[in-house]
């Protein structure tokens, strides 16, 4: 039997030594808040971006973190899945990227025609850099890898077995159209495109490929320049 001082003592001491260590774990736990949230990481495009963000209640359709509507794709790890150029792409017309399927608003911040085409690529920036950020936090692995089958389109594929394509084509167009048996099925396969159709055919499809096919549910990418070159005579090895 403990005595009445030894008693009180030994409660005294406990609850001194457990709150100790309830403060250092707390503390631990604060300094690593920066570290893990890339705090350093926050300029003020990222910040922007966070302000578009909660202005347009993307949270209302998808969530961050878990955390926001169940409508639309988990975002967190978006800019890893899809890259920059892609979504880019994907703000300007989302319907045309996911053709008769549900819809993404296409909102008007984001549209060269809206808001003019420097208003409206800063926005489209501000954003990316959001969702980068967004993406770097140390999350212990949340989320678990998204399970891409029957979504018709493919994440990102391994650039190895697209070594010769340009960046723009592993990241943009291989979402809808495969090579090599990677990619997606939105569009048909790029396999033995050059035998199909000829250079001048095949600049102008990519190019305006509603000039072509009106009413075809290839997006209009407006590429141009060096970069049309380089696809072109990328699918003329194919
Ligand atoms: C009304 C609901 C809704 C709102 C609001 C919304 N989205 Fe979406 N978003 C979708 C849907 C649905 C998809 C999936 C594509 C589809 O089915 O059209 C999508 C897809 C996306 C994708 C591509 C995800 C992927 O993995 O392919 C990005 C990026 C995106 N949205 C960003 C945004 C941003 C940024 C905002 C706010 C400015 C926003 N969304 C607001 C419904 C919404
Ligand atoms: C959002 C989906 C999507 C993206 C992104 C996309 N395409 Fe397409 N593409 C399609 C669809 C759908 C068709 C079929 C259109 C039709 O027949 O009306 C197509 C057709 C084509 C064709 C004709 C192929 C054939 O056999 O008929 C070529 C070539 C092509 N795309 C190249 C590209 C290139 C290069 C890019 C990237 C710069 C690209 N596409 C990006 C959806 C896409």
């Amino acid at each position: 039997m403990l005595t009445k001082s030894a008693a009180k003592a030994f409660f005294l001491g406990g609850t001194a030594l457990c709150s100790a260590a309830f403060l250092l774990l707390t503390l631990d736990t604060l300094a690593a808040f920066p570290k893990r949230s890339n705090q350093d990481q926050m300029t003020e495009q990222v910040v922007r971006g966070h302000h578009i963000w909660n202005k347009n209640n993307c949270m209302g359709c998808h969530t961050l973190m878990g955390e926001g509507g169940y409508y639309a794709p988990e975002l967190t790890k978006v800019l890893e899945r899809r890259g920059g150029p892609w979504i880019n792409s994907f703000l300007q017309d989302p319907e045309s990227f996911y053709p008769g399927r549900r819809k993404m608003i296409k909102y008007d911040i984001f549209v060269d025609a809206e808001v003019g085409a420097e208003v409206a690529a800063g926005n489209r920036a501000d954003i990316i850099a959001f969702l980068d950020w967004v993406g770097k936090i140390d999350l212990n692995g949340f989320p678990a890898e998204p399970d891409m089958k029957g979504s018709g389109m493919a994440s990102a594929v391994d650039p190895t077995k697209l070594e010769a394509a340009p960046d723009y084509f592993k990241t943009v167009c291989i979402g809808c159209h495969s090579v090599g048996g990677q990619g997606g099925n939105v569009g048909p396969t790029l396999d033995g495109v050059s035998d199909r159709f000829d250079e001048a055919y095949l600049r102008t499809w990519i190019s305006d490929p509603q000039s072509v096919k009106p009413g075809t549910s290839m997006p209009d990418l407006g590429v141009e320049g060096e970069l049309l070159d380089e696809l072109v005579h990328y699918l003329g090895t194919l």
